[in-house]
């Protein structure tokens, strides 16, 4: 049996798509409220292909509680936010799981962290905490590194499909692992050490943080020279060698934004391009500010009140807010442009988290005259004749109406 610990936007998808492949699973979470819905066949969010992977969990026996369970393997999907002073990992989720987790766990039981850690967190705190249990790492316990690559919006598939990574002290236990997660993963499990397996991930989303980076420094510097960013990137992307990236108003959601972080946290003076990079995606909301107040002058707009931000998710087609570009901007109160007279509207995120939100397309489109697309939803990119009369701002690069603006 399976006792998966933390059942969010990581947990659940996996806890699911391993009971609906015949393995035991009895997922875990301490928030009650969560843990109720899911007993009550309710999901707790919104992913193409949940409801139907749900349906077969629940069918092949998955069951939700909040207690740790005495079992033989744990797999630990808890946040690893990181620390906004020293930009180091914090790791205390993942503390206070494996804390849980190893007064009741059996000896020879396998502890899989799957939550995304810098190199060397497992040694630095995760031992630890097996060790002030009484047990011995490799003997007793053992642990094993398994990070997680899919993306949401595309989750169900990927988790089949993508190929993954599994660091373990022993080679044996990693290969045992691997079994497990074969039960339904179609891609390449590759087996290495532990620290090889928390650096491969971190270095992974940094990778794509410091591309993204890129694209958006070119549409700065397009920008503050009148050239077209997009032209120029369609052009240079003819190259065999060279694929930028489209620019975009910014970097959320926990991942990307997120990691880069720890390296920084963990290699000052070494980590200078990664620093950049979260520099640059970190201001692209302010960005987006600043050309909010350019199109207004341009357009002779006036009246903040009648601005609107389309999209508050940090990607398209998914309802997750954390860290997303729009929240960011309304936090942000420059450039005469207050964050709580704008107006706003995401058609995936129906509980009320800023002032001014809209339920519907039809209500927030009566309300704007300036339509700013923070994020590409199939909602908008369906029905883009309705922007027809209003200014538009397109920060993603989806609309090609007459007269649009861009970054
Ligand atoms: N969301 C993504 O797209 C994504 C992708 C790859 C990797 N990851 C990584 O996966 C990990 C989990 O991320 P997430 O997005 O699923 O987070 P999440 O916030 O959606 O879910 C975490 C869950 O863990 C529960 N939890 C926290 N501490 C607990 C404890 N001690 N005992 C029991 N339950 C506990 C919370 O109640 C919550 O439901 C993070 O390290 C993240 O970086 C996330």
């Amino acid at each position: 049996m399976i006792n998966v610990i933390g059942l969010g936007y990581i947990g659940l998808p996996t806890a699911l798509m391993l009971a609906s492949h015949g393995v035991e699973v009895i997922g875990t979470d301490y928030n009650t409220e969560l843990v109720g819905k899911l007993q009550a066949g309710e999901l707790t969010f919104e992913e193409k292909g949940l409801a139907e992977l749900f349906g077969a969990a629940v069918q092949k026996g998955i069951r939700f509680c909040s207690e740790y369970q005495s079992t033989d393997i744990y797999i630990v999907s808890v946040p690893t936010p990181y620390d906004k002073n020293s930009k180091k990992v914090d790791a205390c989720y993942v503390v206070a799981a494996v804390r849980s987790v190893m007064e009741v766990c059996p000896k020879g039981a396998t502890v899989v962290i799957e939550s995304t850690i810098p190199p060397g967190t497992i040694d630095k705190f995760i031992r630890p905490v097996v060790e002030a249990n009484g047990f011995i790492c490799g003997k007793d316990i053992h642990l094993v590194h398994a990070p997680e690559r899919i993306i949401p919006g595309n989750m169900v598939y990927e988790l089949e499909y993508n190929s993954r990574t599994i660091g373990a002290d022993d080679l044996g236990i990693g290969e045992k692992i691997k079994a497990v997660y074969s039960s339904f993963c179609k891609g390449d499990i590759v087996v290495t050490d532990i620290r090889t397996a928390e650096m491969t991930k971190v270095v992974e989303n940094t990778f794509r943080d410091i591309n993204i980076a890129f694209a958006n420094e070119l549409a700065k510097i397009c920008r503050s020279d009148d050239m077209d960013v997009y032209e120029i990137i369609r052009i240079a992307n003819m190259h065999p060698r060279v694929n930028i990236l489209t620019p975009g108003p910014g970097v959320g959601g926990h991942c990307i934004s997120v990691d880069p972080w720890f390296l920084v946290g963990d290699y000052p003076g070494l980590a200078n391009i990664i620093l950049a990079a979260r520099k640059i995606n970190d201001g692209m909301p302010r960005f987006v500010i600043h050309r909010i107040s350019q199109i207004m002058k341009e357009t002779g707009l006036t009246d903040v009140r009648r601005v609107g931000l389309y999209g508050m998710t940090y990607k398209e087609n998914v309802d997750d807010v954390r860290e997303s570009p729009t929240l960011q901007m309304l936090e942000r109160m420059e450039d005469g442009l207050s964050g709580g007279l704008v107006q706003v509207y995401d058609p995936y995120v129906t509980r009320k988290i800023a002032p001014n939100q809209h339920d519907t397309f039809e209500s927030f489109l009566e309300s704007v005259d300036l339509v700013v697309i923070m994020v590409g939803h199939d909602e908008i990119k369906q029905n883009m004749k309705m922007l027809s009369g209003k200014v538009v701002f397109d920060t993603r690069k989806i609309c090609d109406l007459p007269g649009i603006h861009r970054l």
